[in-house]
């Protein structure tokens, strides 16, 4: 088992690098070090999000919480951080994520999820040389690790059988998911070439609290609250299958832990659902929690025009991560569904904190009334 012990965590004001931060340091076993939150804060990152984590670890004798705001894409101050914090591991969730806005300008993606994972990686590489060896021959430590984060859409899309292996072929169809297969790419051959100590995962669709609301669940959440149409893509009928996030973030640090190095992980909910099925879902759990009226909000679903090269079907096969390092997923979809909506119902400043800024003034512009 390794021992983790000042860990660089990129992204972590964004949804799934802010659970796994509270996570690791109010839940985890075995961690007991200093994590580093670099993070550019672009619309999706909010340092409100770890405000009392940062108040409470950040506060004590022996600090253990950082932030640290700046660009993946800056090499010297990337660098800076390495020698700063004698940073032995770096877990990688820094990224634009979202399929929709990567359609309408994948240059950012192409920018943070390319070359911010090259310059992540190739700091890694310069600062873990093994001083002990010669300077030409370049070996690299073997205590440290660089865990990438990735996702299933890397895979493509599935008809109406079949998941995905970690010997699946990649085959990604949207700007997003190419730039993620190429962050992939470049993350294990640095381990081919160079034999930095890599892990690698990729997750199906999450869902919990703090994820921003473009994502599917968040935004139907809000705008049920909100009276607002219920925008469903082409005919509902396209399938995630959706975790909830704490137990991604259990699976990572598993890995990161336990995997072997220069390997692939699949992380999946195996919880399959159309869209459709899971609004009319989400309308009855909001609903009955608040009030409001069902036929009503019910009727506000609309069907939209599709997003363009939409992805039918994923579905992950996750045998190998239970079968060799003993995750499984604890979270019920129904209980992570609630406890989804009633952390929204219970946090309307986190909500107005990302709507007052640069997000309200981008989703007007793309999608008008509707966001
Ligand atoms: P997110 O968009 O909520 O957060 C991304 C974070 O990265 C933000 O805080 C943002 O400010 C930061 N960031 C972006 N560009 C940066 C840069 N150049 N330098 C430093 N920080 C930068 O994303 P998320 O949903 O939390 O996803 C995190 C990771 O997990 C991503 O790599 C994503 O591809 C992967 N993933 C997400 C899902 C999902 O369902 N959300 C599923 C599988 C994998
Ligand atoms: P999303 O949350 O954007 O995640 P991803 O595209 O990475 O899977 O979308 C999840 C599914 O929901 C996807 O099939 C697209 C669909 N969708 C809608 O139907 N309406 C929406 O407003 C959004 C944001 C997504």
């Amino acid at each position: 088992m390794r021992i983790l012990k000042n860990i660089l965590v990129t992204g972590g004001a964004g949804f799934i690098g802010c659970n796994f931060i509270r996570f690791l340091l109010e839940k985890a076993d075995g961690f007991s070090g200093r994590i580093i939150n670099l993070d550019v804060l672009t619309y999706a990152g909010n340092r409100m999000s770890l405000a009392d984590i940062e108040a409470k670890y950040g506060s004590m004798a022996q600090v253990r919480y950082f932030f640290e705001q700046g660009d993946i894409c800056d090499r010297a101050f990337v660098e800076s951080l390495f020698k700063k914090y004698d940073i032995d591991t770096v877990v990688h969730f820094a990224a634009e994520s979202h399929v929709d806005r990567s359609i309408l300008g994948p240059e950012a993606f192409i920018k943070t999820n390319v070359m911010g994972t090259f310059t992540s990686l190739d700091v890694a590489r310069n600062a873990w040389k093994d001083s002990s060896s010669s300077p030409e021959g370049g070996s690299i430590r073997q205590d440290v690790l660089f865990h990438h984060i990735s996702t299933d859409e890397v895979y493509g899309s599935l008809g109406e059988t079949g998941y995905f292996t970690e010997s699946t072929p990649y085959d990604p169809r949207s700007p997003y998911s190419a730039s993620k297969a190429g962050s992939d790419h470049l993350a294990m051959a640095y381990s081919h070439t160079y034999g930095l100590p890599v892990t690698l995962s990729n997750c199906s669709n999450n869902y919990g609290p703090y994820q921003f609301p473009e994502k599917l669940i968040p935004l139907m959440i809000l705008n049920m609250l909100e009276g607002k149409p219920l925008p469903v893509y082409g005919d509902g009928k396209n399938i995630r299958d959706w975790l909830y996030v704490e137990d991604h973030n259990a699976a990572v640090w598993a890995v990161m832990r336990n995997g072997t190095t220069g390997e692939t992980y699949n992380i999946g909910g195996e919880n399959e659902w159309e869209n459709i099925k899971l609004v009319n879902v989400l309308v009855d759990i909001v609903s009955a929690k608040t009030k409001l009226d069902t036929a009503k909000i019910r009727g506000a679903i609309t069907y939209v025009k599709d997003r363009p090269g939409h992805d039918r079907r994923y579905a992950i096969d996750c045998s190998k991560i239970k079968r060799e390092l003993g995750w499984k997923q604890t979270v019920s979809f129904e209980e992570g569904l609630a406890r989804t909506v009633d952390w929204y119902l219970a946090n309307p400043q986190w909500i107005e904190s990302i709507r007052s800024g640069e997000y309200r003034r981008w989703i007007e512009k793309n999608y008008g009334e509707r966001g």
